[in-house]
């Protein structure tokens, strides 16, 4: 009895297994890095349609399986890029009607939160979810995970990308920098942010990264060196959310902070998260990298919890959603 996960809601086509107690194995994933520019969503839906059948079967040689093996059928329903929603609902739907399992569409973002609660062993956290498309902070309250505070125009990972897409670095931009910052830290021990100031992205519980990309794209249009600017910006952006994360855990009055998201795989971030839990005696969570960035395995994961509580999706309610928000899915299995 094997649960399958398939996400495709971006850059990554990624299938994932978890077994009949629930117990998570490691995803089969590819992604797409184009050469210039951002990510095209008819370019990657492409990616994802030719390399889904090797994927597939990877993952299941990997793990000794036949598709015979599979007895449920999950996939991101939403939210993300439409025609790459639409290549992993489709291959669900087929392989659902195929083997006869039940469907289960699920929500990319509670998957990410899911994940890190069963990795970490976390209970009520607030979650700090950073990642290419969405930065928020989230509570459970009353059955749904609200958003306490997001981003007001670009996500955070975005950000990153688009700021490494200038400096001819391509996707994912975001562990180039951290690289890049660390270096300059190394080679600069005594550094401190004169001339390398950045607006700081705080707007009450929002946050916003669009000034602070153009800014910092501005230092280094002005000669400051590159790895200055890599470790000024992520000092600023990653204060900015560990600030509205600290300001989640003293209204909810919760103890635990769990990171997701592909940002979450960075050590200054997680670092930043452990000083401030340690001051405010709570606890700093973060899972394994593989289950930060988008992967299969944590949609598995909560297709498992959903139909363990008994929901599974009808094929003429299986239609993906581009918007669907966090605060939208019903926490049925908590
Ligand atoms: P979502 O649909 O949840 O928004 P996503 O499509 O952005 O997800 P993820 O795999 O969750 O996909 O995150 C990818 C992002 O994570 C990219 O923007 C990438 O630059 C960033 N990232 C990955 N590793 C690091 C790192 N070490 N430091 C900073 N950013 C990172
Ligand atoms: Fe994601």
């Amino acid at each position: 009895m094997w649960t399958l996960g398939i996400e495709s809601t971006a850059h990554t086509l990624s299938f994932g297994l978890v077994d009949s107690e629930g117990i998570p194995f490691p995803s089969s994933s590819a992604t797409i890095r184009p050469e210039k520019g951002g990510i095209h969503p008819r370019e990657a839906a492409d990616h994802h349609k030719d390399c889904a059948a090797k994927l597939l079967f990877d993952l299941l040689d990997s793990n000794s399986l036949s598709v015979s093996d599979i007895s449920a059928v999950a996939y991101s329903q939403g939210p993300g890029l439409g025609p790459c929603l639409r290549i992993g609902a489709a291959i669900a739907r087929g392989l659902s009607a195929k083997l006869d399992a039940p469907l289960i569409g699920v929500n990319h973002c509670v998957a990410h939160i899911e994940i890190g609660r069963q990795q970490c062993g976390c209970d009520d956290p607030v979650l700090l979810y950073v990642s290419g498309g969405n930065t928020q902070v989230i509570a459970r309250l009353e059955g749904k995970y609200r958003v306490l505070g997001e981003t007001l125009d670009i996500g955070i990972g975005n950000m990153l990308d688009k700021f490494a897409r200038a400096q001819g670095i391509p996707f994912p931009g975001g562990p180039v920098i951290e690289k890049l910052a660390a270096t300059w830290l190394k080679e600069n021990p005594d550094c401190d942010m004169e001339g390398l100031e950045l607006p700081y992205a705080v707007r009450g519980m929002d946050l916003a990264f669009s000034g602070v990309l153009t800014a910092a794209l501005r230092l280094v249009e002005n000669g400051k060196p590159l790895g200055a600017v890599c470790w000024s910006l992520q000092e600023h952006v990653f204060s900015a959310c560990v600030e509205v994360a600290e300001r989640a855990l003293a209204h909810t009055g919760k103890t635990e902070l769990l990171l997701g998201g592909g940002v979450a795989c960075n050590n200054r971030l997680r670092t930043m998260c452990d000083l401030m839990c340690t001051e405010r005696e709570s606890f700093s969570y973060a899972p394994p990298r593989m289950y930060c960035i988008d992967n299969g395995t944590m949609i598995a994961m909560l297709g498992w919890l959903e139909l363990g509580s008994g929901r599974i999706t009808e094929f003429t309610s299986s239609a993906i959603d581009q918007y669907l928000r966090t605060d939208q899915t019903p926490i049925i299995w908590a």
